[in-house]
C-alpha cells in the first residue's frame, strides 16, 4: 500500500501554463492533450467550453464575456507518467483564482509570444511563482511566425525576472523561418514538417549534421553558432537551479503547427519534480506515504444551480483517496463524506475512484469547506496545511444593496462571497455590513460577485468606485495613528486583518517616509505590472 502511494506520486506531474492572455496556453494545452492521446483532433478544448449551451446564470456569464471562470484540471497519461494541467483562469483579467491554483502545482509553464516576450501578465505571474520558489519552464511559442531577436529574448528574460534563461532547444530558422530545433543536451537535431492546422502530430525525423548542413544552409551555420555562442556563456541547463527557481530552461515552439510541444512535454516528465513529502502548518511535514491528506485550493458555487452545489477542488497531499472514504475536515474537525468526488476534463465531470499525491480532485456538496482548509483521513495523525496567502487587492469598490428591504440577503450573500474568496471583503469599523469594501485583484471578480448576490442571493447590488489604490497590511497599534490621517482608511477583513488603504503609491510613499513606525506590510505578489 505505502509502496503503491510511493510508486503513483512518483510518476505525477502537476503543474499550471501562465501566460499573458493570447500568447497561447490554450492551443498549448490541447497539444498537449493530443500527444497525451488525450484528444483525437485538436481544437476540442476551445469548442467544448465555447459551444455549449447555458446550464446556468453561472455558465451564462461565462459565456457573454467569453471565458472560462471555472478553473479546470486535466489529467492525461503520458508516457509511463500521469499528467495533471490544472488550467489557470485564461482571461484578460485577473483574479485570486490564479494564484490559488498556483499554490496546488509543483511547477509551471511559462507561455511567451515570441513576437512580444515578457508582458505584464507574465511578469505578475512569474512574481508569484517566485514567491513560491517554484520552477519555472520557458517555452518561447509562435516561432512558425516573424518574432524577436532571439538573444534578445534570452536577455530579456534575465533582465526583467533576474533569472537565466537556459535553452535546452534551440530553433533551427529565424522565428517565422522554422525548421526544427536542436536539443543542447545531446546535439540532436529533430526536423519538423507541418500538417494542416496542427491537428495531428506533426512528423518529424532526426537528422544528422552532414544532412542538416546540406539541407538548411545558412538556418543550419546560424544556429551552430549561436549554439556556440551559448556553450561559451555556460547557459547550460542546470536541474537543480531550475528546482529552485534561479533558472528557466528554455524551449522554443509553436504550439500551432506542434513543432517542439513533444519536447516540452517530454521536459515535463523529466525535469519537473514529482510531488513529495508537504510542509505542514505546525512547521513539520506530511510525508507523501502518511495517510490521505489534501487541502482545498478553489472552491466553486452553484455551477448548476438547480442543484445549487458547491465544488471543492482538493490536492491530494498524501496517501491514497478512494472514493466514499469519510475524511476529517481540520477546521471543523467534523467529518466529510467523499461519495460525490469527480475529476474534470475540460467541462465534463466524471467520477473518481481513487486519486494519489499531486492529483486533483473535485468534492461536490462540499458546503462548509473553504480555500486552505486540509480534508484526511482519520485513521492517521491529523493535519493542517499553511494558509494559501491571499494577494494584495488591487481594486476596491463600495457595494450596497439597491433595495433596503433585501439587506439579510445582501448581507447573507457578502458573508458567502468573502468565505469563498470571489472577492476580499473588507469592512468599516462604522459601516459595517451596509456598505462594505469590495478587494479583488482583478476587476472581473466584481462582475462576479454582483452577478452571484442578485442573481444566487436575490440582492441586487450597487457598486461604486472608491478613490483607494494600494493596500498594506496593518496592525491595531497603527490603526490610531494611521485613522488620524486623510487619504488613508483601515479597514478589517473577517480574519481580522486589518489594511491601510491608500489613495496613490505616491501618498503611501509619504506616510512610510514620515512615519517609519508604523506597520505597512507589503504583500505577496503586487503591483509588479498593470
Ligand atoms: P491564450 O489561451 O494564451 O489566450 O492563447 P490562444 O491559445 O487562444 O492563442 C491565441 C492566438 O494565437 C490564437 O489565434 C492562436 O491560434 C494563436 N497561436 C497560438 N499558438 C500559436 C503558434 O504557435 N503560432 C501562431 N502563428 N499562432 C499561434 P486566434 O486567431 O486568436 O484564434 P484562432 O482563431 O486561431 O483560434
Amino acid at each position: 500500500m505505502t509502496h503503491d502511494v510511493i510508486a503513483e506520486a512518483a510518476r505525477r506531474r502537476t503543474f499550471a501554463i501562465i501566460s499573458h492572455p493570447d500568447a497561447g496556453k490554450t492551443t498549448l494545452t490541447e497539444k498537449f492533450l493530443l500527444y497525451g492521446g488525450a484528444l483525437t483532433g485538436a481544437g476540442s478544448v476551445k469548442a467544448r467550453s465555447g459551444g455549449r449551451a447555458a446550464a446556468s446564470d453561472w455558465m451564462e456569464l461565462e459565456q457573454k464575456r467569453g471565458i472560462s471562470i471555472s478553473s479546470t484540471a486535466l489529467q492525461f497519461p503520458y508516457r509511463d507518467a500521469a499528467v495533471n494541467l490544472l488550467d489557470t483562469p485564461g482571461h484578460r483579467d485577473f483574479s485570486e483564482d490564479t494564484y490559488r491554483v498556483l499554490a496546488a502545482c509543483d511547477a509551471a509553464i511559462m507561455v511567451l509570444d515570441a513576437a512580444k516576450g515578457i508582458e505584464p501578465q507574465t511578469l505578475k505571474l512569474f512574481e508569484v511563482c517566485r514567491e513560491r520558489r517554484m520552477p519555472l519552464l520557458t517555452f518561447f511559442n509562435k516561432w512558425d511566425r516573424p518574432g524577436r531577436e532571439i538573444l534578445e529574448l534570452l536577455d530579456e528574460i534575465e533582465q526583467l525576472l533576474g533569472i537565466p534563461a537556459t535553452p535546452v532547444t534551440w530553433p533551427v530558422g529565424i522565428a517565422g523561418d522554422f525548421r526544427g530545433v536542436v536539443d543542447r543536451r545531446d546535439g540532436t537535431y529533430t526536423r519538423y514538417t507541418r500538417v494542416a492546422r496542427g491537428a495531428q502530430i506533426a512528423p518529424e525525423e532526426e537528422v544528422e549534421p552532414a544532412r542538416a548542413a546540406a539541407e538548411e544552409g545558412d538556418a543550419w551555420t546560424t544556429a551552430q553558432e549561436e549554439l556556440e555562442l551559448l556553450h561559451e556563456i555556460g547557459a547550460d541547463l542546470d536541474v537543480a537551479s531550475f528546482r529552485r527557481n534561479e533558472s528557466t530552461p528554455a524551449f522554443f515552439g509553436s504550439a500551432l503547427t506542434n513543432f517542439g510541444v513533444a519536447k516540452l512535454l517530454d521536459a515535463v516528465i523529466d525535469l519537473v519534480p514529482p510531488p513529495t513529502d508537504r510542509p505542514t502548518a505546525d512547521g513539520g511535514t506530511r510525508p507523501i506515504d502518511a495517510p490521505f491528506s489534501g487541502f482545498v485550493f478553489k472552491v466553486q458555487a452553484n455551477m448548476d444551480p438547480a442543484h445549487r452545489d458547491r465544488i471543492a477542488f482538493l490536492r491530494v497531499c498524501s496517501g491514497r483517496f478512494e472514493r466514499g472514504m469519510v475524511v476529517t475536515h481540520d477546521r471543523t474537525g467534523k467529518p466529510f463524506a467523499t461519495k460525490y468526488a469527480a475529476t474534470l476534463f475540460g467541462q465534463d465531470r466524471s467520477t473518481v475512484e481513487e486519486a494519489y499525491p499531486g492529483d486533483v480532485i473535485g468534492l461536490v456538496n462540499a458546503t462548509d469547506v473553504r480555500v486552505g482548509d486540509a480534508l484526511y483521513d482519520p485513521t492517521g495523525p491529523p493535519v493542517s496545511f499553511p494558509p494559501i496567502p491571499s494577494f494584495a487587492p488591487e481594486h476596491f469598490m463600495t457595494a450596497r444593496v439597491r433595495d433596503t428591504g433585501r439587506f439579510k440577503q445582501f448581507r447573507r450573500g457578502v458573508a458567502q462571497l468573502d468565505e469563498e474568496g470571489v472577492v476580499q471583503v473588507l469592512r468599516d469599523r462604522d459601516l459595517g455590513d451596509q456598505a462594505p469594501v469590495l478587494a479583488a485583484v482583478g476587476r472581473l471578480q466584481f462582475e462576479v460577485a454582483v452577478h452571484r448576490l442578485e442573481h444566487e442571493f436575490g440582492a441586487p447590488t450597487e457598486l461604486s468606485a472608491t478613490s483607494y489604490r494600494v493596500a498594506r497590511r496593518t496592525d491595531e497599534t497603527s490603526e490610531t495613528e494611521l485613522r488620524r490621517m486623510r487619504g488613508v482608511a483601515v479597514l478589517q477583513r473577517a480574519d481580522g486583518t486589518r489594511f491601510a488603504l491608500f489613495e496613490s503609491p505616491y501618498w503611501l510613499e509619504r506616510v512610510e517616509q514620515d512615519h517609519p513606525d508604523l506597520l505597512l506590510e507589503r504583500l505577496v505578489a503586487e503591483g509588479t505590472a498593470g
